[in-house]
């Protein structure tokens, strides 16, 4: 076993590090207050390759590997998980997906823009009544021919309103339950798509979450990922990639909040000394980097058997799971250490606190993580 980085590895980190403390640290209370999206800084990060980061450089991408995600989430993660929300859908979700799946007509029509960040894609499988239970999809495609009549809605739908591209998940035939499901790719302008409300969140205000209404919508067959009926497989494979991009989002909001306490710990003073030489704190402080610590191996795992093209389906469960978990108790924790500081915005751990939760929920809740883990380690 090798825990070593690389020299590129190192690289990555140390840019997106470099990106998140110049770019995003400025103006993200302000963001996350006013509900404002990361535009100009999504940009940036996408000229910097960030947004289509495992893209091969045949359709515009880093071509990295998925351990450099991982290390350049967490960076991003720790200053902004607004922006890496965004970077993560369009990278695991939407890219990856597209350039797994997707005809060589959808990938050179796409994936160029997409991984340059040029423009945004969302990823349409969450309904109102279809969240954990997703093959119970209310959405439909109706076969028309040279084309699928989509009607439907769909919630909580990340970069709802900034996308121009959006993968939905629709039902085509519902007697075939989740084999009768395709993806779709729907473009921002055709004819009877409409951005619903905005949603007014606890955490990651910054990111765009939409509801989106369908209404009679063509969608040409060509826009079909892969064979009639493997919407909801591929939903599945690329949420399996995705939650390594979360459970990383996860880690990078915990060791965010981690450092700042790490930091003021060694600033603030009581008692005649700083509050680390405190037992208390020092405990607590041992604790955190702990977590952290078996949080961020677990997600380096994931990754590396992703790379491998191992089975990683329960691998990522388990990282999103624990890492999600993680980021919980440590914000928590870091918003302890700073007393009543950590209770307004100015100290940042209580936006962390905030944005932790969200890791329990999206891309499957803390539960449907261990309905895949037991599958994975049970059959
Ligand atoms: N990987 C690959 N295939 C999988 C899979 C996985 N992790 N989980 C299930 N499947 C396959 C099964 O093998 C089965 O295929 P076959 O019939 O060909 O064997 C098929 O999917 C149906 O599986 P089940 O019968 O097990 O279906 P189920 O209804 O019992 O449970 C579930 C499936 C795992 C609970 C699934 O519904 C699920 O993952 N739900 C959570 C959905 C989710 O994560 N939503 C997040 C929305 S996206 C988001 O949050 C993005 C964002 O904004 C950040």
């Amino acid at each position: 076993m090798n825990f070593q980085l690389t020299e590129e590895h190192l690289a990555v980190r140390q840019a997106a590090r470099e990106f998140a403390q110049t770019e995003l640290l400025p103006g993200v209370i302000e963001r996350d207050e006013h509900q404002i999206f990361p535009a100009e800084q999504i940009k940036k990060m996408g000229e910097l390759g960030f947004m289509g980061m495992m893209v091969s450089p045949e359709y515009g991408g880093s071509g990295m590997d998925t351990i450099s995600y991982v290390l350049a989430m967490e960076e991003i993660s720790k200053v902004d998980a607004s922006a890496s929300v965004c970077m993560s859908v369009n990278n695991s979700l939407v890219c990856w997906g597209l350039e797994t799946f997707g005809t060589e007509e959808q990938k050179r029509k796409y994936l160029p823009r997409l991984a340059k960040g040029e423009i945004i894609g969302a990823f349409c499988l969450s309904e109102p009544e279809a969240g954990s239970d997703a093959t119970s999809q209310r959405t439909t495609a109706i076969d028309m021919g040279d084309y699928y009549l989509l009607n439907g809605t769909k919630n909580w739908i990340t970069n709802g309103n900034s996308a121009s591209v959006y993968i939905v998940i629709a039902q085509t035939y519902p007697e075939k339950r989740h084999k009768g499901i395709n993806a779709l790719i729907v473009e921002r302008d055709t004819p009877g798509f409409v951005v619903g409300k905005k949603e007014n969140k606890l955490g990651i205000r910054g990111s765009d979450t939409h509801s989106l209404m369908f209404t009679d919508v063509k969608v040409p067959k060509a826009n079909r990922i892969g064979q009639d009926g493997f919407g909801f497989t591929f939903a599945m494979e690329t949420l399996n990639g995705g939650r390594i991009g979360i459970a990383a989002q996860a880690l990078g909001i915990a060791s965010g909040a981690y450092e700042l306490a790490l930091k003021y710990s060694k600033e603030r003073k009581a008692f005649g000394q700083e509050i680390h030489k405190h037992q208390a704190i020092a405990f607590k402080l041992a604790d955190m980097a702990t977590q952290i610590e078996a949080a961020r191996l677990l997600c380096l795992k994931a990754a590396y058997l992703k790379d491998e093209h191992a089975d990683y389906a329960h691998a990522s469960a388990m990282a999103k799971l624990f890492a999600s978990q993680v980021a919980m108790d440590v914000t928590t924790e870091a918003v302890q250490i700073h007393g009543g500081y950590g209770y307004v915005k100015e100290f940042h751990v209580e936006r962390l606190m905030r944005d932790a939760k969200i890791t329990q929920i999206y891309e499957g809740t803390s539960e449907i993580q261990k309905i895949v883990i037991s599958r994975g380690i049970l059959k």
